[in-house]
């Protein structure tokens, strides 16, 4: 007989792996794509709770160019959001996840918003000077119509001047049969070789499946083409991070 059990439901998986390291737990997630490659993200609490100090040179660079009043995009436990406001910074982090915005204030986390940045352009009162999106976050521009949408997005809530300064992740940077196996299945749609659909799995949870977008810095600048962002600074390599400025 087959089992009864269907499995696994849908939540707030993130949130509830950041809830659990907040509580002391080892906490870990599975990042699940749709062709089936299940990749651990172990040790929840060190990689997103982390203080600066242990922190990746590539995480300093890109937070030593966040200048003014900063949007901690994504923020996840609020590692970020954290340091600056330690350091007498006006900062916001905004995340999609109830859990971890629950775990931002339990933190000392002092303004958050949950929601999407779509969600965000109505109720922000002072424009943006920077958006920090560490955490490989600019993944979150999710696809070549989704990059368009956030990016507006992000204008709608900036100085004239702003700069989005986050890390991501060059896609071609591997000889990973599946993944060239899966780039080649994206071009075959039409899709950009680097969008990739995954969800985020915690014990027996799920969350929805989305789309993140893991580019080259090219394909990132033709991204930016039709918005009121360029590429302006880079910190190399296949773990990469950008400053983009408001033009
Ligand atoms: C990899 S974690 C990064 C956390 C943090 N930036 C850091 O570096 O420690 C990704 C975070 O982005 C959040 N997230 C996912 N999709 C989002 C969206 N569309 N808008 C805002 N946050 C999102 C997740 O809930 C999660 O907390």
């Amino acid at each position: 007989m087959p089992s009864p059990v269907v499995a696994p439901a849908e939540g707030d998986a993130w949130g509830q792996a950041l809830l659990a390291a907040v509580d002391g737990h080892d906490s870990v997630i599975m990042v699940e794509r749709d062709d089936g490659l299940i990749e651990p993200d172990l040790f929840v609490a060190r990689n997103y709770f982390g203080e600066p100090d242990s922190w990746s040179d590539r995480d300093h660079w890109a937070i030593e160019r966040a200048v003014g009043r900063v949007l901690d995009l994504g923020a996840g436990g609020g590692r970020a959001t954290l340091a600056l406001q330690t350091a007498g910074r006006d900062v916001v982090a905004l995340d999609v996840s109830p859990g971890a915005i629950e775990v931002c204030r339990r933190r000392g986390v002092q303004q958050c918003f949950l929601g999407s940045v779509d969600d965000f352009v109505d109720t922000n009162p002072t424009p943006f000077d920077s958006t920090l999106a560490l955490g490989n976050n600019l993944g979150l521009l999710g696809s070549r119509t989704g990059a368009s949408r956030l990016l507006n997005a992000l204008a709608a809530i900036s100085t004239s001047d702003a700069v989005v300064v986050g890390t991501g992740l060059d896609p071609y940077a591997t000889d990973d049969p599946l993944h060239l196996a899966y780039h080649e299945a994206n071009r075959r749609v039409g899709r950009s070789p680097g969008q990739v659909t995954i969800r985020v799995r915690h014990r027996a949870l799920a969350t929805p499946w989305f789309d993140m977008l893991w580019c080259s810095i090219a394909e990132l600048a033709e991204l930016c083409e039709p918005t009121p962002w360029r590429v302006v600074d880079v910190y190399p390599g296949p773990l990469y991070a950008v400053v983009l400025r408001r033009v």
